[in-house]
C-alpha cells in the first residue's frame, strides 16, 4: 500500500525567511538556519522515504517558499489545479511548477488571474469520504471552489479559517485513514465548525489544544497508520495511540519560522479519484450599492457584513462621485459558501440598502401561509426602512412598513370595490407589512431576497450641524451641548405645531420622580403634544403627584418621604378605579390636574400597556398587550416626531413599530438606552444623556423664548 503512495518535495537548498506574508514570518526575516533547515529536511526526506516514493523537483533561486510542494497545486490522478498565489512573493514559482506538472504528463488547469488558490496547502481530500475540503479566508479565494468541483470532479466543502495563525488549512485540519479527523476547532467559524461535524461523526474527530496546534500538530503527513509531524503532546500521542495511530516526530523548527512543517513540505501526488458528485454548493450573486458610499461608510459596512457573515467579495466596479454631493455607486460580487449562508448575508445586505444585480427583473418569491399566524420558512424580515417588491414585472412599495414584520403581498381587485379584498383597484397588488400573528392561512408571504430592495435616504448634507444636534453619547454630553440639541428639538416642535403635524410622546414615570411633570402638563397645554403612550406607572405616579403631592410617596416639593406614602399610589390606583376610568376621574372633578388630566382636558389620545408589575391596573391600562401594541400602533400612525422620555421598555416597543423618516428623540439619563434607542442607522434620531426632568425644563424654557421671539415678528 505505502508503494503505492508517491510524495513530491524540494530540497531548501535555497530555503530563507525573506519576506513576511504570515504571522510565524514576523522577527524571523533571515533568521532561519540554512544548515538546520537542510538537516531537519534530510530527516523528514528520509522518514517519509520509509512510507512513500519521494519524487523531487528542482529548487529555484528567489523563490525561498518553494519548499512547501503543498503550495505548487492541488493533484487527483492525472489532473492538476495549479496554484496562483495570494502574495506576489510567491507568485514566480507557479510557472516552475507549472513546467514540472506538465513534464510529468500532467493535466494542468489555471485559475482566472485574480482568483488565488493555493493548492493542497487549502484543499485536503477526506480520507473516508468522497469529498474535498476546501479552506478559505486568508488565501484562497471562496470562488475558486466551484472550479476545483469542475475540474477535479468533486464535491467541495469550503471551510472558512478565522484566525490568521492558521491562514492554510493544512496548518490546522489534516483527515487521517479511515475517516478519522485531526484539527483545530477554534481555527474555524461556526458554520465551518457545523459543516465538519455533520460529515465527521464525533468517535472519528480528534480535535488538539492550543499547544498541539502552534507546534503544527496538524500539519502532519499521514500514511496508512503512520502521522508524521514535528512534535506532539503526551495527550495527543495517546489520543491517537487509542485510535490505531502511530506517531513519527521529526523536529522541523526553522520551518515554522516560515509557518509551515511537514505537511507543507509535501505534495501529495496520488491522490485517486473516486466516485463523486461533483459539486460545490458555493454561491455567488452581484449586488449593486449606490448613494453616499464612503462618508455614510456604507461600503464599508458592506463589505465587514459579507466576510463577518461567512462570504467572500470582489469589488467588480466603483465609481466615486466626484463633487461631495454626488453619489457614488459599486459592484460587488458576492460569494457565500451555500445557500443559506448567501440567503443570510443577501437579507443584510438589502437591508443596508443593497440591491441583487440580476434580480433588477426577478420577482419577489411568494410562498403560502398554511397556518395562520405561522409564516413559511425563510420569510423575509421587515427593517423599519422603506421597502419595495418586485411583483409580477413592477416594483411596489410596502405599506405599514414597520421592523419585525413579514411582507403579505395581496393581488389586486379588477376595478371596482370588492370589499373583502385588501388589494389595490386596478389590479396592481398591495404589499404589506405584517406582524406574524396576523397572517392569514392562504395569504402571500415574501420569502428568500430576490425582488426585495429597501431605500435608505442619503445622509443629510450638513453634516457638520447634525453631528452637532446629534448623538450626545456616552455621558459626555457637556451641558451646553445639551442646550444646543434642546433648541434644536423646541425648533423641530414649533415648526411641527404650526404646521398641523403630530408629535407623540413616550413617558416612563421618571418624568414625574424628577420633576418633569409640570413641563409635560405645559407642553400638552399648548399643543404641541397628539399621543401619549406609556404604562399603568407614569399614569398612577402622576395622579398619585396630583392628588396627594407625593411621586411613590416622596413629596415632591420637599424630597422626602412621607409617613405611610407607600400606599399613597394604591390610593390613586383605587380613587381612579372608583370612577371607572381617568376621563371620569376628571369629568367628575376628582382628577384636576396632572399630564393624564391634561390629556384628558385637551383631547390628547394616551394608550397605557400593562405589564406583569403593574399594581391595579388602572382602568384605563389595556392588559392585554396585543391589543395594547394595536393601540400603539394606532396612536404612532403619520408621526412626524416622538419624544421618548425615560422608559426602555415602551421606547423600544414604539421603535419596533415606526417606520424610518420619523425623527425620534430619546432622553434617559443612561447613555446605554439612548444608545440602544437612537442607534437606528438614520440621521433622523437624536440621542439625549440627561434627566428628563432637566430636559423638559430647558425645553419649555426654549419653547417660550421661540414664542416671544415669533410674538415680536
Ligand atoms: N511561508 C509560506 C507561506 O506563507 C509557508 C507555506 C506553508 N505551506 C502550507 N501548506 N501551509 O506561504
Amino acid at each position: 500500500m505505502s508503494d503505492s503512495v508517491q510524495i513530491l518535495m524540494c530540497p531548501p537548498h535555497h530555503y530563507d525567511v525573506d519576506y513576511v506574508i504570515n504571522p510565524w514570518m514576523e522577527g524571523n526575516v533571515h533568521r532561519s538556519s540554512r544548515e538546520q533547515a537542510q538537516e531537519q529536511w534530510n530527516k523528514l526526506y528520509q522518514v517519509l522515504k520509509t512510507y512513500a516514493t519521494v519524487t523531487l523537483v528542482d529548487p529555484q533561486i528567489g523563490w525561498p517558499d518553494m519548499v512547501f510542494t503543498a503550495n505548487a497545486g492541488l493533484v487527483l490522478e492525472n489532473t492538476v489545479v495549479l496554484s496562483r498565489f495570494f502574495h506576489t512573493e510567491r507568485q514566480g514559482e507557479e510557472p516552475h511548477f507549472q513546467a514540472w506538472f506538465e513534464a510529468q504528463g500532467h493535466t494542468v488547469h489555471t485559475l482566472p488571474k485574480s482568483l488565488p488558490f493555493e493548492g493542497a496547502g487549502d484543499a485536503l481530500l477526506d480520507r473516508a469520504g468522497q469529498w474535498l475540503w476546501a479552506g478559505y479566508g486568508f488565501r484562497s479565494e471562496l470562488d475558486s471552489h466551484p472550479y476545483l468541483a469542475k475540474w477535479l470532479g468533486v464535491e467541495v466543502l469550503s471551510l472558512r479559517l478565522v484566525d490568521q495563525r492558521f491562514y492554510h488549512l493544512d496548518t490546522c485540519f489534516c483527515p487521517l485513514t479511515d475517516g478519522y479527523l485531526l484539527y483545530y476547532p477554534p481555527a474555524f467559524d461556526t458554520y465551518s465548525n457545523h459543516l465538519i461535524e455533520l460529515r465527521v461523526p464525533v468517535e472519528k474527530r480528534i480535535p488538539v489544544d492550543e499547544v498541539d496546534a502552534v507546534n503544527f500538530a496538524c500539519n502532519s503527513v499521514n500514511v496508512d497508520r503512520v502521522v508524521i509531524m514535528n512534535q506532539a503532546s503526551a495527550g495527543l500521542k495517546r489520543a491517537l495511540g487509542d485510535r490505531g495511530f502511530t506517531i513519527v516526530e521529526t523536529p522541523l523548527g526553522e520551518f515554522l519560522k516560515a509557518g509551515g512543517a511537514a505537511k507543507c513540505l509535501t505534495l501529495r501526488m496520488t491522490e485517486p479519484r473516486r466516485a463523486s458528485p461533483q459539486a460545490s454548493t458555493v454561491q455567488s450573486r452581484t449586488i449593486h450599492l449606490e448613494g453616499h458610499l464612503l462618508d455614510s461608510g456604507l461600503v464599508n459596512r458592506a463589505l465587514d457584513l459579507i466576510v463577518s457573515g461567512g462570504g467572500s467579495f470582489q469589488v467588480l466596479n466603483f465609481n466615486l462621485g466626484e463633487q461631495r454631493q454626488d453619489p457614488s455607486a459599486a459592484e460587488v460580487k458576492v460569494s457565500a459558501p451555500d445557500a443559506a449562508v448567501m440567503a443570510d448575508i443577501m437579507g443584510q445586505l438589502i437591508d443596508l440598502g443593497a440591491m441583487a444585480v440580476a434580480e433588477e427583473s426577478v420577482p419577489a418569491q411568494l410562498a403560502a401561509v398554511t397556518q395562520s399566524g405561522v409564516a413559511p420558512d425563510d420569510f423575509y424580515v421587515t427593517t423599519i426602512y422603506p421597502t419595495e417588491v418586485r411583483v409580477g414585472n413592477q416594483w411596489i412599495k410596502v405599506v405599514g412598513q414597520r421592523m419585525d414584520g413579514a411582507i403579505a403581498i395581496t393581488p389586486g381587485s379588477d376595478g371596482g370595490s370588492d370589499s373583502d379584498s385588501n388589494g389595490g383597484s386596478d389590479g396592481v397588488p398591495v404589499a404589506r407589512c405584517q406582524l406574524l400573528r396576523d397572517l392569514q392561512a392562504g395569504e402571500s408571504v415574501v420569502v428568500g431576497s430576490d425582488g426585495i430592495r429597501t431605500l435608505r435616504s442619503a445622509p443629510s448634507l450638513k453634516k457638520n450641524s447634525t453631528e452637532e444636534f446629534g448623538f450626545m453619547g456616552a455621558g459626555v454630553s457637556s451641558e451646553r451641548r445639551v442646550e444646543l440639541v434642546v433648541e434644536q428639538i423646541a425648533w423641530d416642535l414649533r415648526r411641527i405645531r404650526d404646521r398641523g403635524g403630530k408629535v407623540v410622546v413616550t413617558a416612563g414615570p421618571v418624568v414625574i420622580h424628577t420633576g418633569g411633570s409640570e413641563h409635560l402638563t405645559r407642553l400638552i397645554r399648548e399643543g404641541y403634544v397628539h399621543g401619549l403612550l406609556g404604562g399603568n406607572a407614569i399614569a398612577v405616579h402622576d395622579i398619585e403627584q396630583s392628588m396627594m403631592g407625593t411621586s411613590l410617596g416622596v413629596d415632591m416639593q420637599r424630597g422626602t418621604s412621607v409617613h405611610g406614602g407607600h400606599r399613597h399610589h394604591l390610593k390613586a390606583i383605587n380613587t381612579i378605579r372608583r370612577c371607572g376610568s381617568i376621563a371620569q376621574a376628571v369629568e367628575q372633578g376628582i382628577l384636576t390636574s396632572g399630564v393624564m388630566y391634561e390629556c384628558v382636558k385637551n383631547k390628547v389620545p394616551f394608550s397605557l400597556a400593562g405589564s406583569i408589575r403593574d399594581d391595579g391596573p388602572l382602568p384605563d391600562t389595556k392588559m392585554d398587550l396585543i391589543e395594547a401594541q394595536a393601540d400603539y400602533a394606532r396612536l404612532i400612525e403619520g408621526a412626524d416626531l416622538i419624544l421618548m422620555l425615560s422608559t426602555m421598555l415602551h421606547s423600544i416597543g414604539v421603535g419596533n413599530m415606526t417606520p424610518a423618516g420619523v425623527k425620534m428623540v430619546c432622553v434617559d439619563i443612561n447613555p446605554a438606552v439612548v444608545t440602544k434607542l437612537s442607534d437606528r442607522g438614520s440621521v433622523e434620531s437624536i440621542g439625549v444623556v440627561t434627566d428628563v426632568g432637566l430636559f423638559l425644563s430647558l425645553l419649555v424654557k426654549q419653547l417660550s423664548k421661540l414664542t416671544g421671539q415669533y410674538a415680536q415678528v
